[in-house]
């Protein structure tokens, strides 16, 4: 038997007023591992090949609306709001013609991992819809899975529960997936009846059930799907995704002395062997390769760093950096967007900004890039082999050949040659004896004064 792939979709729902968070800014618009809610919601869509993915709005969130646009998502409209099931119905337009698998994501509920969704996904092959559950420490205010067996016979929301069926442990993470036609079919029957007065999403549940379909569940743990409502959930989703990526990357072989110490980011790459110290930060678009250690107390963010190269202690690389094999960056040194070549060394306390830097380059402590004229950022380039002589300030745009020598301490505004020795600081003089001669005669004033 061949199985024809059906096609699916996702309804994203970011229509909700989200107002324990206070901010200004829409809740799923926050960040969690350096991205939105709203973007790690729709990743998961895409990683499960939702070809159509719809995103809930309300009037007030013009600020969603143009982030998921941003996204490439389509946008329903639910004005005004009233309930899960609704918003739910407000995205049926959109998806006229439909005849896949939907399913129902919350964007407030970031961590939930592909392979989960595509299990529920998987349901549907022998059920005609599923709810992902899961069984949280404290089942509060979750609406609760009233099973059979293995069957879902309905979803009760807390308000609206019996005592029996505030007992029970399993909970409605939110994720609910259907084939479309039973999806808006069931919804159109959803009433609002209940203590909010809202169309609740889970009351289809209990209507497809009476149509003689089948509802199964899926479980995921807490931690995966976990909603986020507050600032203390964004800390605690925070902390979940920090722990998720400290276990990984260990798994795969890289050393963190210490963990709790560590932060990701969403998209961090980093190879097996390598090392990070305590106390670093990494931001987004981060790459380290085999070998390469971070010693403590480093950020860095937007940086590609290769195989063997060291990092800090108490280094800054921002976005545009790209550390060669072999390179270093030492203690107290930032670099923005500039390549450092193979071999090349930066040791101490130096800015290198808007840089080309050769292969096997040695920059002197207290060298500065001064990339910046007030209006406009010029290039530095150094050559192979060059010699960068301690504070040196080097006005870009310059160009420093390849093997040249710069003298210590060189305020270098003209292209040096290859090979050139350059000296750029005023020469020395001496004066013999003037010390000697100013103390005695700064003795002598001070003692007449007295
Ligand atoms: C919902 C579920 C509950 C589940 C819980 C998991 C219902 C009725 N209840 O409750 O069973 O345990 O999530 O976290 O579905 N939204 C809209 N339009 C609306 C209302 C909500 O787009 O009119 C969106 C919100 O932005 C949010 C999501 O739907 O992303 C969930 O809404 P929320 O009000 O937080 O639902 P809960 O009461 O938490
Ligand atoms: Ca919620």
């Amino acid at each position: 038997m061949t199985s024809v792939k059906i096609p699916r979709a996702a309804i994203i729902l970011a229509a909700g007023k989200s107002t324990r968070m206070k901010s200004a800014r829409s809740k799923v618009l926050h960040d969690v591992g350096g991205r939105s809610m709203l973007s790690w919601v729709t990743d998961l869509a895409r990683s499960v090949d939702a070809q159509r993915i719809i995103c809930v709005v309300g009037q007030a969130n013009q600020d969603v609306r143009a982030a998921a646009e941003r996204l490439g998502l389509q946008i329903a409209l639910q004005e005004p709001q009233q309930g899960t099931g609704h918003a739910v119905q407000c995205a049926k337009a959109a998806l006229t013609g439909f005849e896949g698998h939907v399913a129902v994501l919350y964007a407030d509920t970031p961590l939930i991992e592909p392979q989960t969704l595509e299990r529920v996904f998987g349901t549907l092959e022998h059920d005609d819809v599923c709810v992902l559950g899961f069984e949280p420490e404290d089942a509060g205010a979750y609406g609760r899975l009233i099973t059979q067996g293995d069957r879902l016979e309905a979803i009760v929301e807390a308000k609206d529960a019996t005592p029996e069926q505030l007992a029970v442990t399993l909970c409605n993470s939110g994720v609910i997936a259907a084939g479309a036609n039973d999806l808006f079919s069931a919804v159109d029957r959803v009433r609002n009846e209940n203590a909010k007065g809202e169309y609740y999403l889970t009351d289809i549940v209990e209507i497809l059930n009476g149509d003689g379909k089948r509802a199964g569940v899926v479980r995921a743990s807490e931690t995966e799907v976990m909603g986020v409502n507050s600032r203390s959930d964004l800390a605690l989703a925070e902390q979940a995704f920090q722990s998720r990526m400290r276990g990984r990357f260990m798994a795969a072989g890289v050393t963190l002395r210490d963990p709790d110490t560590i932060y990701f980011s969403w998209d961090t790459q980093i190879a097996m062997d390598a090392e990070i110290g305590a106390n670093t930060v990494i931001g987004p678009h981060v790459e380290i390769g085999r070998k390469s250690v971070i010693h403590p107390f480093c950020h860095i963010e937007g940086a590609v760093i290769g195989e063997g190269v060291q990092i800090g202690p108490f280094a800054r690389l921002r976005p545009g950096t790209q550390m060669q094999d072999g390179s270093k960056a030492g203690n107290f040194v930032e670099i923005k967007k500039a390549v450092i070549g193979q071999g090349s060394k930066i040791n101490h306390l130096s800015y290198i900004g808007d840089a080309q830097i050769g292969v096997g380059v040695n920059i002197g402590a207290g060298t500065i890039t001064c990339n910046y004229d007030g209006y406009n950022k010029h290039l530095t380039q150094i050559g192979d082999g060059a010699f960068i002589g301690t504070n040196s300030s080097l006005i870009a745009p310059v160009k420093i050949g390849a093997g040249a020598y710069l003298g210590s301490g060189g305020v270098i505004t003209d292209d040096v040659p290859d090979d050139a020795l350059a000296l750029a600081r005023s020469k020395q003089s001496h004066k013999e004896g003037w010390a000697a001669r100013y103390r005695a005669a700064q003795a002598k004033r001070k003692a007449k004064n007295e």
